[in-house]
């Protein structure tokens, strides 16, 4: 049989913090005089830190110095830092600890393949990074989602080909970075939103053993 592995994206998939991403950027939306809606927060999903303001401050038609703009991403960084220290075991999304286990037991390797530079400390707090085979995060990648870097290199980690690999994505830029790297996207999340994937799932409650188990065999 083909080995197969999985790579789980984090904040979203594997864990509840894409809301706090989304309020430390309204936050600093609002500091900069304009309203950042959920829908708007869909094009920041998945993508880099540095991006993401980048298309905040598009949003809000506002120009700033450079100087100005590392203020404020370190500022972003520390306002999430604060929503992260509050979190617990019960952020975990449903489902997601048990296909882990699942998996580990049953020696299906995966990796996470994460645009965040706190990936490792998240996976830590909810003692689930010694579970992966690998990790590749923000800190290991010269190009963010939609580019499939950060995908390959964790295919590459786990000694698997590419089209061998599942990825498990919540946002548009990583389904998109799944296609371009050739693996079978799985969409958490909105139909419409994430159409590029080859499956979409309402929630990672649908993520379940038996589903992941199909489109292992
Ligand atoms: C992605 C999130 O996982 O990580 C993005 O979907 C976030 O919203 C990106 O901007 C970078 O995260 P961090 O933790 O390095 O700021
Ligand atoms: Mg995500």
């Amino acid at each position: 049989m083909t080995k197969k592995a999985i790579i789980f994206d984090l904040d979203g998939v594997i864990v509840d913090t894409a809301k706090y991403h989304y309020l430390a950027w309204r936050e600093l939306a609002i500091q900069l005089g304009f309203d950042f809606s959920e829908a708007q927060n869909e094009q920041l999903k998945g993508v880099s830190r540095v991006r993401s303001l980048e298309i905040l401050l598009d949003i809000g038609n506002v120009q700033l110095e450079e100087e100005q703009k590392t203020k404020l991403l370190i500022e972003k960084n520390a306002q999430y830092l604060e929503y992260i220290a509050e979190m617990d075991h019960t952020e975990i999304l449903p489902g997601i600890d048990d296909v882990l286990h699942y998996l580990k037991l049953n020696k299906i390797p995966f990796s996470l393949g994460s645009a965040s530079k706190n990936a490792r400390l998240i996976l830590e707090t909810l003692d689930l990074l010694n579970l992966f085979d690998a990790i590749v995060d923000g800190n290991d990648v010269s190009t963010a989602k939609p580019d499939p870097e950060v995908f390959l290199i964790a295919a590459q980690k786990l000694g698997v080909e590419p089209d061998n690999c599942i990825v498990i994505e919540d946002a548009q830029a990583g389904v998109e970075a799944a296609n371009k790297a050739n693996m079978l996207s799985v969409g958490i999340g909105d139909k419409e939103i994430l159409k590029e994937a080859d499956y979409v799932l309402n929630s990672t409650a649908e993520l379940t053993i038996d589903f992941l188990q199909k489109l292992i065999d």
